[in-house]
Parts: structure tokens; sequence; C-alpha cells
């Protein structure tokens, strides 16, 4: 049996990140992970490889539609899937290599096999009890189960299962217009399928931006991929490997089927606690699932702290790795601090979406006074130049104060423009501090700065 300071139960970004913490605090520290390789879902079937895939196939979007007009002429690129399915594989694996790399560069010990926690300091691998100070969970999630739709990963698949198909469907079906229905949707698009997104809600990415719905849906629409939105799937046959989806219009009760050759289910994840032994302990659970934590992630039992998808939250992989850099520095004795208010979200098709911060849905329903910065991105020489003129960023300010409470983006390298608006919001900014903020030229980040500008006198360029 080996004594540590802390335990964390997976090796996901949550856990993985509060593992390398912890031991650069000076704790003695072990990770327990259950598969091969480290790193968990977004590392092994999640954010990592859907990354490459998409990467890949707007390299490919890109040869077919614009190089031509920039006078790169000859054959567009051929598909070879499996050799694209190789280098996804390489990704992923430089990825969990590199976890490796730094746990041992940490003196992070890695337990492999699944644990249970048999009792509060106590950690269970395979037949060895291992005793830790404090554990933390961080187990992550998995695909919420559809009602009617039974996953076989080969014709009715999950995002893991769309991650590796054995070829390139001629039609998909995705459920959820969510963000994995969407990046999914959008890789199989370019690679030549036909695909229809059904969505429940009357609109795209639930809970985002009203505009960001509407400007994002038509982009979509315009690179060819459809939607059946206010419909419910009640249910999918497969026979000989193609699929029949049957859904149910919520306006008039009427009912549909669409055939595909893939279905790809999106309707969600759930946190995934399975085998833990949390019952039999007595940790406080939720209706929906997730494990109960107070403000410093510890839960109704002393000495078993949870993070990540399996607590409330967005489930995000940053979301889980500030929740465990956080952990860590309480576990350390400091002061371990998450602001909920200020995490980004990306969807990364192209053009990408981020956001953080309010919506204007929200702040209309707050009461809040506020003022709207838009910018189009058909007003940024650099877009324009590089055919992508697509979208907006919106930024959201207090009418009065004109302190930033949320920004919107579509458009290129959005993921990666929105962290100037997280940096100041965090550091309380006015809008006008972007807009008096030098922004080089010619950059996306110009269009930023133009949308700070038109929440004061005006934007240049528009
Ligand atoms: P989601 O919760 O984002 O979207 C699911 C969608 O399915 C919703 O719009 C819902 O209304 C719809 N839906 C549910 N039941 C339905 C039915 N019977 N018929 C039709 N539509 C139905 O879930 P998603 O896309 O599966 O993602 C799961 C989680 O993973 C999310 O929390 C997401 O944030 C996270 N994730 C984040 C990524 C990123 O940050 N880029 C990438 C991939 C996943």
């Amino acid at each position: 049996m080996s004594s540590y300071d802390v335990i964390i139960i997976g090796s996901g970004p949550g856990g993985y990140v509060c593992a390398i913490r912890c031991a650069q605090l000076g704790l003695k520290t072990a990770c327990v992970e259950g598969r091969e390789t480290l790193g968990g879902t977004c590392l092994n079937v999640g954010c990592i490889p859907s990354k490459a895939l998409l990467h890949a196939t707007h390299m490919l979007h890109e040869a077919e539609h614009n190089f031509a007009t920039m006078g790169l002429k000859g054959k567009s690129p051929s598909v070879d899937w499996k050799q694209m399915q190789d280098y996804k594989k390489n990704t992923i694996d430089q990825n969990t290599k590199g976890i490796e790399f730094l746990f041992k560069k940490n003196k992070v010990d890695w337990i492999k096999g699944w644990a249970s926690i048999p009792e509060a300091g106590k950690v269970k691998v395979g037949d060895d009890v291992h005793e830790a100070k404090n554990i933390v969970i961080a187990s992550g999630s998995d695909v919420a189960q559809l009602k009617g739709v039974e996953i076989d990963e080969e014709t009715v698949v999950s995002s893991t299962g769309a991650l590796a198909l054995k070829k390139i469907p001629n039609k998909m079906v995705v459920i959820g217009a969510g963000v994995i229905g969407l990046e999914m949707g959008s890789v199989y698009r370019r690679l030549g399928a036909e695909v229809t997104v059904i969505e429940y809600l009357d609109t795209i990415t639930p809970g985002m931006d009203g505009d960001v719905q509407k400007g994002f849906q038509k982009i979509l629409k315009k690179q060819g991929i459809e939607f059946i939105l206010g419909a419910a799937v009640q249910g999918v046959e497969t026979k000989n490997g193609k699929a029949t989806v049957s859904y149910k219009l919520n306006k008039d009760d009427s009912e549909a089927t669409l055939d595909a050759d893939t279905v790809l289910v999106a309707t969600g994840r759930a946190p995934f606690t399975d085998g833990l032994g949390l019952e039999g302990l007595g940790v406080a659970m939720s209706k929906r699932g997730q494990i109960e934590v107070d403000d410093h992630w510890k839960t109704s039992v002393d000495g078993i702290y949870a993070i990540g998808d399996c607590i409330a939250g967005p489930m995000l992989a940053h979301k889980a790795e500030d929740e465990g850099m956080a952990v860590a520095e309480v576990l350390a004795g400091k002061h371990g601090h998450v602001n909920y208010g200020v995490i980004p979200g990306v969807i990364y098709t192209h053009p990408e979406v981020a956001n953080v911060g309010l919506t204007e849905e929200q702040l209309k329903d707050d009461g809040t006074p506020y003022k709207v910065g838009k910018f189009s991105f058909m007003g940024n020489g650099r877009a324009k130049a590089n055919f992508a003129g697509d979208g907006f960023v919106k930024i959201l300010a207090h009418k009065e104060t004109d302190r930033i409470l949320g920004a919107h983006i579509i458009g290129p390298m959005a993921g990666d423009l929105i962290h100037e608006i997280c940096v100041a919001m965090e550091f309380g900014a006015a809008a006008e501090d972007l807009a008096l903020t030098c922004h080089a030229h010619p950059t996306y980040s110009e269009a930023v700065r133009e949308a700070a500008l038109a929440c004061g006198d005006g934007a240049i360029h528009s």
C-alpha cells in the first residue's frame, strides 16, 4: 500500500492539470487512470481528435473553394480517409504522451486501472488499496442516452464513433444542434456528406446569444448543412447498415422520417461516476447525477473533492482545468478561485464561434441597462484577404458604466480573439479601455477594437 497527500481520479484536463499543480505545490501526488493513455475524453476521443479532423477538412475546403481565386491552380486534393485517421491518431499520441512526460517531470505517479473509494482516505485500484489525505474526483462525463436510440458506434454513433467512421457517409443525420453536432456535422459536410441536423429547440446552439444563433445558422446553411428545428427525435431504426430516423415536429405533432448512412447522436453528456462507490460513502449528488460541492470543491464527505464535468457548470475542458488548479491550491493551503463569470466557450467550426459573459437575452431578462457594439468582419481588411468576411464581433457593455458584460464572436480565429475580451473582463475593463488600446494592422483583432469603438462614438470601418 502506498500513501499520498492527494490522489486524483481521472486524468482528463481537470485531473491531469490538478495532479501537476498539486505536485508543483509540494504535495505527494498520484493520478488514477483506467484508459490505456492519459488525457481523458478530451485528448483521446474529444477536443483534440475533432480539431485534427476540423483542420484537415478546412484545408480541403480552402483547396476546393479558394485556391484557384488566389492563383493556386491544379487539381484539388482527394481524400485519403485512412491517412486522415492516421494524422488524427498521431495528433492524439503526441498529446497523450506529452502528459505522460509532464507526469514524470513533476513526479506524479500514474496508477493504472479503475478506481473506487471504499472509504474517505482510501482509493482502491484492482487489488491495491492506496492511502490519500485527500481525494479529488475528476471522472468526467459520458454520452447521455437518448430514449429510443441505441448507439452501436457503427451506424448510430456518439461523438466517439463519429471520430472514427469506417467510411465517409453519403447521408448523415445529426441529432442535436449543439457544439458536438455542429463541429462533427461540419467535418462530414466538408468531406462531401449530405448533412441534416435535427434539433428539438427552435434555434441552434442553445443558450448562446440570439444574434449568434441566427447568423451562425445562416452561415452553416450556406455551407450546405440542412436544419430541421423544433423537432424531437423519437427513435432510430437500423437495418443492413442504414438508419431511419423518426421525428415529430413540435408545432403540429406531425411525424416524419429521414434516411441516413450514419446517425450522430449529439444530445448532450451526463456526469460519469459509475463504480466509484459514491452512494455507499454518502457523497451528496444532485438530481442530474452531478456530485455536489461547496465553494472549495469539497463534497459532502471530508477529504473528498470533485471537479470538472462530474460537478455542475459548463462541460468544458478549460473549466475543469481551472477547477483543477484551484482545488490544488486549496489542498496546499492557498486560496484557489475560479471566476465562473468569465469562462469562454468556443465552437471550432469555420468560421469559429466564441462567447464569454452574458448574452443580450440574459441582459434583457435581468433588466440591466446595456449597449451593443457590433462590427462585421466584412469591414476587416485581413478577413477580406483571407476569405473570412463572414461573421461579426458583438460586445455588450453596461449602458452607464461602459463595463464589458459579454462578448459574442462569429469569425476567423474567434476562439483566440475572445481571450482579449476575457482578460479585459477579468480586469473589470470598460469597452473604452479596449477601444483605446492600439491594435496592430492588419489583424482580425482590429474587429474586436472596432466593436469596442462601436460601444462609444462609433466604429471607423462600418
Ligand atoms: P449540447 O448540450 O451542446 O447540445 C445538445 C442539443 O441536442 C441541444 O440543442 C438539445 O436541444 C438537442 N436535443 C436533445 N434531445 C433531442 C431530441 N430528442 N431531438 C432533437 N434534438 C435534441 O450537447 P453536445 O453537443 O452533445 O455536447 C455535449 C457537451 O460537450 C456540451 O456540454 C459541450 O459544451 C461539450 N463540448 C464542448 C466542445 C467545445 O467546447 N468545443 C466540443 C464538444 C463538446
